[in-house]
């Protein structure tokens, strides 16, 4: 009897704490940040090295409008260019395309949205601008200082550091690697302001293994996508294997989303969207979003499969089948559902067969097509979609 009142009390103080607000910091530790992918926009696949601070309001103005705010997308991330001279204490300014960084975080904040910025450990980012090196600490309170919310860190010329200081030596130069993105990590943390910390090295050294432990929320796994089937597709496809290592608050990146760029048919952007939320990859839109057409905005406002990728338990899905070009993939949700996407990869349409057992079912399945939005009503035993080329038909089965 007094064992039990006693466990009865340690649940209630266990329920009280969790009710509790944590600090910054026991967030950013405790995985409750970026809890599920991070969602926004980023202005690099579009923009590159033109972007301006009117493109970002415009940015900010365009999620509002157009519901992408409200259907998730939070974070409005700068990516490279932004970057000015260091004033003569050795801050960080921006440029002449930023007037006024603080102001245009207010904006963003105004609006219900996060700001985003980019930087490099090394001395210059990959478009040559002053990275942070030899002034992490510093970048870091400038960041928060501005109300900064994402800092995507970039490798770039640290690459060029790690050859000189460790010539010929891999493994020393993956161990400044990972020691330079865990200097940041701390930078971050002691601005107690809670900074999601996207590690983009390209996957090097198997960034998946170390990634949690450097304090990354996300990791890139691979090279730059670009707006074409083919890269997208050999992106995309490569993240077999990788859902053992994504968790909440810990989740692998296979680069930023190209839809709506103009690149790809509808059919192969269908692709990217539903790959990428099997994958509950980080959804971060790369396109014009002042410019965007309703087949656009039909694919990136997708709630059933933006529910896919920000499902609550963040279990990454994977490959349960690949024949040929031919491909089923399986991301398990709450409640014991299932997304199963079938994947066409070849040149023509083809029908391809998902088996409920192959799943995890038994017995009837119930079964609605994410993309026509159709019931498909009770199934059993198995069910056959006729898929385009380069296209996919994405299910969500329950029981
Ligand atoms: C690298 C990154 C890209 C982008 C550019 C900016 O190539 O992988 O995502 O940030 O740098 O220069």
């Amino acid at each position: 009897m007094r064992i039990r009142r006693l466990g009865f009390f340690a649940l209630l103080l266990a329920g009280i704490l969790w009710l509790l607000p944590s600090s910054p910091t026991a967030h950013a530790q405790s995985g409750t940040l970026a809890a599920t992918p991070p969602m926004g926009w980023n202005s690099w696949n579009h923009f590159a090295g033109r972007v301006t601070d009117a493109d970002v309001r415009a940015a900010v103005d365009a999620m509002v409008a157009s519901g992408m705010r409200d259907a998730g997308y939070i974070y409005v991330n700068i990516d490279d260019t932004w970057e000015g001279q260091r004033d003569a204490q050795g801050n960080i300014t921006s440029n002449s395309k930023f007037p006024d960084m603080k102001a245009l975080a207010d904006y963003v904040h105004s609006k219900g949205l996060k700001l985003g910025i980019y930087s490099s450990p090394g001395p210059k980012t990959c478009a040559g601008y002053p990275g942070s090196y030899g002034h992490e600490q510093q970048d870091a309170n400038t960041y928060a200082k501005w109300g900064v919310d994402y800092l995507k860190y970039d490798l770039c010329s640290y690459g060029g550091i790690m050859k000189k200081e460790a010539p010929g030596d891999q493994q020393k130069q993956w161990e400044m690697m990972q020691a330079a993105y865990e200097k940041m990590h701390q930078a971050l943390l002691n601005t107690h302001r809670p900074i999601v910390f996207s590690l983009c090295q390209y996957g090097f050294d198997a960034v998946w293994n170390w990634g949690p432990k450097v304090g990354g929320n996300l990791w890139r796994t691979t090279g730059d996508i670009n707006d074409s089937y083919d890269r997208m597709s050999v992106i995309g496809f490569a993240q077999a294997g990788l859902s053992k290592y994504a968790a909440p608050g810990h989740w692998n990146d296979p680069d930023m989303l190209e839809v709506g760029n103009g690149r790809m048919t509808p059919d192969e952007y269908r692709t990217h969207m539903s790959l990428w939320a099997i994958l509950a990859a980080p959804l971060l839109a790369g396109n014009d979003l002042s410019k965007m057409d309703d087949t656009t905005l039909s694919i990136l406002m997708n709630k059933d499969a933006i529910a896919v990728d920000q499902d609550r338990l963040g279990i990454q899905g994977d490959r349960v089948r690949a024949v040929g070009p031919f491909e089923v993939w399986m991301k398990p949700l709450a409640g014991g559902a299932k997304a199963v996407a079938l994947f066409n990869r070849s040149e023509a349409e083809y029908p391809i067969t998902v088996q409920f057992k192959d799943m995890g079912f038994s017995g009837v399945v119930h079964a609605r097509d994410l993309w026509s939005g159709k019931d498909l009503g009770t199934l059993h035993g198995s069910y056959t979609a006729m898929v385009p080329r380069h296209g996919v038909v994405l299910l969500r089965l329950s029981k």
